[in-house]
């Protein structure tokens, strides 16, 4: 199983600590909201989970997906 990352663009708030804490996972887009460029980017480079926590309006979701 591996996490992948969802934005709730209708919660985010561009508090960007999720940019923050994993640049090569999330993304600030043009309308200061998150988003995600890699989505299989969560692992030991990124600790998704911590990410999901950090964000203030619970934005970030994590989606478990079969590994292939
Ligand atoms: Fe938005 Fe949360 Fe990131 S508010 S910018 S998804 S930390």
């Amino acid at each position: 199983m591996k996490l992948v990352p969802k934005i709730d663009a209708e919660k985010c708030i561009g508090d960007a600590v999720c940019e923050a804490m994993c640049p090569d996972v999330f993304e600030m887009g043009e309308d200061g909201k998150a988003i995600v460029i890699n989505p299989d980017g969560c692992g030991e480079q990124c600790d998704c989970e911590e990410v999901a926590d950090a964000c203030p309006t619970e934005a970030i979701t994590l989606k478990e997906v079969e590994e292939e």
